[in-house]
């Protein structure tokens, strides 16, 4: 098989590029190792800053966004048992973000892209790139019982951290770098409406909690455990009462439901450089990974795919190669950005285990200044609401 890009993985990455090209007239193929199913259920993120929401917009997958996404011009920090809002649309020239599930977007594109009859292969899974150094890369697959062989004139490889794509890269040529975290996030989705218009982002010395949500009748909540935490010792009482102490505040209370999906993820920061070999480019969580806490991975993952949109566009419709020859170091300003965010929120609202007492009165005073400085908590928004694509 042949095509203009072979994009690797059905992610959002990769099922945004392959929309945006299709409206350039660009052909691409996308391979997705696992099933339809599998990716449509996979919980997520889901917290769309206001450029991916016009992003999605402008690209037709905005309309169950605009009928079903929830609007939110502030967020809640809660810490000392009190809650300070910081008003995301007030401190930023009116920038807001949209709570759509991540599953949400997914399912949206993945519909577009069936319906207009273009490729996208489900159980197709990237065994390795080949020749991205030169003007004939190919993608080796396995699909249906047997290998098979797609070569394109630019692959994308948009298949998250373990994916093929970044594996196929010659360890000379990429250099990564990385931080764990000792902590790790339980993540539940339950049927009861949230107890809060705003999320909640809650600092306690027994760890972090955050109270988002998936609608009206949805409540998301995450939990800061130990980076080994087994789910079997959390059943759903100890989860509730967790979250009860984490979130207590003066006449608040948290409203209980069945809970229907959990999970932990363990929380890393992760930059290889540089996102481009030869004729290969990697975008989103295959380039980058932040912790989850200021919901940027989603945005970051989009930021990647407008630029590689425009740079492809330049390469295959007007034989300008610059826009790719510069797409790393372009792409590389904003993670990098978005990491030290998602590192500082990340630090400022979990308990570290091995804090002392001064650590834990440092991490107080950054907290309290938040609330005390027009400039600090303007800072914290900006980065929050996402800075223009
Ligand atoms: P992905 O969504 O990972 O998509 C990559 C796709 O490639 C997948 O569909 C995968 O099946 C496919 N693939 C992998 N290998 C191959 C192969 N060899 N061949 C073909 N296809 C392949 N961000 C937040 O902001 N908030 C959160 O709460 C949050 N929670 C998260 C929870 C988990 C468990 C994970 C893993 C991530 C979470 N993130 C969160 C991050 C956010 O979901 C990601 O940043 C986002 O999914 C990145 O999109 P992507 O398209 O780059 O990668
Ligand atoms: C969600 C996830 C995040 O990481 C975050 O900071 C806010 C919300 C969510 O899944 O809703």
């Amino acid at each position: 098989m042949r095509t203009s890009v072979a994009i690797i993985g059905a992610g959002p990455a990769g099922l945004l590029l392959a929309r945006l090209l299709q409206q350039r007239g660009i052909e691409s193929v996308v391979l997705e190792s696992r099933s339809r199913d599998h990716v449509e259920h996979r919980q997520r993120a889901g917290i769309l800053e206001q450029g991916t929401v016009d992003v999605l917009r402008a690209c037709g997958a905005g309309e169950r966004m605009d009928r079903e996404g929830l609007v939110h011009d502030g967020i809640e920090l809660r810490f000392g048992g009190a809650a300070h809002r910081i008003d995301l649309a007030a401190l930023t020239g009116g920038r807001r973000v949209v709570v759509y599930a991540q599953t949400e977007v997914v399912r949206d594109l993945v519909a577009l892209r069936l319906d207009s009859g273009a490729p996208l292969l489900f159980d197709a899974e990237v065994l390795a790139v080949h020749d991205a150094e030169t003007e004939r890369p190919r993608v080796r697959y396995r699909h249906g019982g047997a290998e098979h062989e797609l070569t394109a004139d630019h692959v994308v490889g948009a298949d998250g951290f373990h994916g093929a794509a970044r594996r196929s890269i010659p360890a000379d040529r990429i250099r990564t770098y990385e931080r764990s975290y000792p902590f790790a996030w339980l993540g539940v989705l339950a049927d009861v409406p949230p107890s809060t218009d705003e999320l909640v982002y809650a600092c306690h010395d027994r760890g972090f909690a955050l109270h988002s949500m998936r609608g009206p009748q949805v409540s998301r909540l995450y939990l800061q455990v130990p980076p080994d935490a087994d789910l079997a010792d959390w059943p759903d009482e100890r989860i509730w009462d967790e979250l009860d102490v984490r979130f207590a505040a003066d006449g608040w209370r948290l409203r209980r439901g069945p809970i229907t999906d959990r999970s932990i993820t363990p929380m890393r920061s992760f930059v290889a450089e540089p996102m481009r070999h030869g004729r290969l480019l990697l975008a989103g969580d295959a380039a980058h990974i932040v912790p989850p806490t200021g919901a940027k991975g989603l945005n970051l993952a989009v930021a990647d795919v407008v630029l590689l949109d425009r740079a492809l566009a330049a390469a295959v419709q007007h034989g300008d190669p610059r826009p790719l020859e510069s797409y790393s170091d372009t792409a590389l300003r904003r993670v990098w950005r978005a990491e030290h965010f998602s590192y500082s929120m990340t630090t400022l609202l979990h308990a570290d285990p091995a804090a002392d007492e001064f650590g834990r009165r440092l991490q107080r005073a950054q907290l309290d200044q938040l609330v005390d400085s027009a400039a600090a908590a303007t800072s914290l928004a900006e980065n929050y609401a996402g800075l223009p694509l």
